[in-house]
């Protein structure tokens, strides 16, 4: 059985509250909870507990040789995490902390060996969500999370898609409303005063361009000799449906009405702008209208559209600048073609 908390994350002292009293006390016995943080919701456990680590594995169904984020509630609890922070990482945690910034750092002893998949770096991250912070101050231990999905599937925003996923898998899952950003923080690593882009996500490109200059910032994805995440290797956030992404508005017109002509059942995914052409369509899942939208509704959508009777889902594409980049990288991993 699978508790569900419901709070409100507006409220002031929420670090007294019963429920996040309740969810942190699991957390100290070795339990796995999950909770809202500002991108998606998380999965959490007790990073230091090995048996607490292997249950977020199994829940999940996640391969163990992918590494998790290490969530702390302050800066001072770094230095339990890291042995050294070059002065460019120090920076940015400056800027984008507490937020959706995850940094990899030298790790230290103390951690599970399987929150690190056997690498001698950790992922670490401050979140700005209140409910996630007031839950990391009352646990007080770094709390391993990654996102509270099946592996494989769309992350989480709402608490239930928590519970469509791992409903009697978990102890409990805190429900504190939408998770913001909709889409993971941004993973980097900092080598020889290049910050390197493991996996785009809330925070751009161009607001770290903004603190260490234009020329320091690298994408993986664009180098050979980049510095590697294991979890990008993974095809993750699918549908069950297939999903094909189409570029602009005739050429969604015109795969809209070959695949009507075959036969098939058409879902649309993209933003208003695009409704007007995709009327031929059996179904339009709206994906609203500015970027910061499409993040949002981006996970939920996606499960939106796999309700559908659809064949096919066709989803828009986007410009890669700005948030596009975080969007375009989870479609293309949901995607078929
Ligand atoms: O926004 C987020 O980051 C969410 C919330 C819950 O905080 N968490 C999240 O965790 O997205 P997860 O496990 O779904 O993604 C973690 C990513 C994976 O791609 C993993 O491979 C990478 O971080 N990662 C973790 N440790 C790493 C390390 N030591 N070196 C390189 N990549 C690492
Ligand atoms: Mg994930």
């Amino acid at each position: 059985q699978t508790k569900i908390w419901v709070v409100d994350k507006n409220r002031s002292e929420l670090e007294k509250e019963p429920a996040i009293q309740e969810a942190a006390l699991w957390i100290n016995k070795g339990e796995v909870i999950a909770f809202p943080t500002e991108t998606v919701y998380g999965l959490g456990a007790d990073a230091r507990n090995d048996k607490a680590v292997k249950k977020i594995f199994q829940a999940k169904g996640r391969p163990g040789d992918n590494p998790l984020i290490v969530h702390i509630g302050e800066k001072e609890q770094l230095h339990h995490v890291t042995r050294s922070l070059s002065c460019c990482a120090e920076q940015l945690m400056e800027r984008f902390w507490p937020g959706p910034l995850t940094v990899i750092l030298p790790k230290k002893e103390g951690l599970s060996s399987r929150v690190t998949a056997g690498l001698d770096t950790v992922a670490v991250r401050m979140p700005s969500h209140p409910v996630a912070r007031a839950l990391l101050q009352v646990a007080n231990v770094p709390v391993a999370a990654p996102s509270a999905n099946r592996s494989g599937k769309p992350s989480p925003t709402k608490a239930a898609h928590v519970m469509e996923d791992l409903d009697g898998k978990i102890k409990g899952v805190i429900d504190g409303g939408d998770a913001g950003y909709g889409v993971e923080s941004t993973v980097i690593e900092v080598i020889e005063d290049i910050v390197w882009i493991l996996r785009p996500g809330g925070v751009t490109k161009e607001q770290l361009a903004e603190v260490v200059g234009e020329k320091r910032v690298k994408e993986t994805t664009t180098s050979s000799h980049a510095p590697k995440s294991p979890g990008m290797k993974y095809r993750h956030y699918a549908p069950n449906t297939p999903l094909l992404l189409v570029d602009g508005n005739v050429a969604m017109q015109r795969e809209i009405t070959k695949r009507r002509h075959a036969g098939q059942t058409v879902t649309v995914m993209a933003r208003e702008a695009m409704r007007a052409s995709s009327e031929e369509a059996n179904h339009f899942v709206s994906l609203g209208q500015s970027l910061e939208e499409v993040a949002a509704r981006l996970y939920d959508q996606l499960r939106e559209a796999d309700r559908t009777d659809a064949d096919v889902i066709l989803c828009e594409t986007f410009p890669p600048d700005g948030l596009g980049r975080a969007i375009m990288n989870r479609l293309e991993k949901a995607a078929s073609g």
